[in-house]
């Protein structure tokens, strides 16, 4: 069975149909799903997810696009919701400087106290990093010795090289729709994740993958993510499932299903 490790079920393109994405998941071969906060409110909703749906889990945090609404408020509210159970990692954070939409000193600041926070609570952290790798790098490096508890690059969006930096820390990455597009040119990036750091999600309703272009991304869609991956890296289905499981499982410690 697959885990999507990134999901926002409560946008409101998907927030409504949430029963019924749910009681569809055992029959596309989703065993659970991650719901990711990007403030203080997404974050609130994904522990109300993870409260009422016995397979779908937390992880909490302020994007950085949200950057400058990131306040005392939403470091308790974080520090609280990491103490539930079913709250698996501190995320999405990091650096967006396609947008902009934070200052980027601010998004800096930001991003490194929460890689504080998650040190303190013992949980992982998961990361959105686009356009500003190589500033995330040195962020990660001035904090390393608070990656105690693992780090996933969600949607992986640089190069083959780039990898060789963030293996330094002993990162993790997901690949979701993405990879599928036709002008991805992704298949070298794929190769060359070491299997047992590969992990994959769908980010719906963004990122939908081909053939499903133009509706909104479900957790179902992982399974074309799943498709391309075997296929670049020449493995079954069955065995990529198995790999990406282990994975997921040795990452998020407190993921129990
Ligand atoms: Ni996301």
């Amino acid at each position: 069975m697959i885990i999507d490790s990134h999901c926002h079920l409560s946008d409101p393109r998907l927030a409504d149909q949430i029963g019924r994405i749910h009681n569809e998941l055992k029959s596309f071969g989703i065993e659970s799903v991650f719901e990711v906060g990007y403030d203080l409110q997404s974050s609130a909703s994904a522990v109300e997810l993870s409260e009422k749906y016995d397979d779908i889990f937390a992880i909490v945090g302020t994007h950085p696009h949200d950057a400058k609404s990131f306040d005392d408020d939403s470091r308790d509210f974080y520090v609280k919701a990491a103490a539930k159970p079913k709250t698996v990692a501190i995320g999405e954070i990091g650096l967006d400087y396609y947008y902009d939409l934070s200052p980027r000193q601010i998004q800096k600041e930001v991003f490194a106290a929460q890689i504080a926070l998650a040190h303190e609570v013992g949980l992982p952290i998961v990361l959105h990093v686009r356009d500003a790798y190589k500033d995330a790098c040195d962020v990660l490096s001035a904090c390393s010795d608070m990656l105690t508890d693992g780090v996933l690059l969600h949607c992986y969006s640089s190069s083959a090289e780039m990898l060789k930096q963030f293996n330094k820390f002993d990162c993790y990455y997901a690949l979701g729709g993405a990879i599928t597009f036709k002008n991805a040119k992704k298949d070298d990036v794929i190769s060359a994740i070491p299997e047992e750091r590969l992990l994959v999600e769908t980010d719906c309703p963004y990122m939908t993958p081909v053939p499903y272009r133009g509706q909104p991304n479900e957790p179902k869609y992982v399974n074309m993510v799943i498709d391309k991956i075997a296929q670049v890296r020449g493995v079954s289905r069955e065995r990529l499932i198995e790999i990406v499981n282990l994975n997921t499982r040795r990452l998020f410690t407190k993921y129990d299903r």
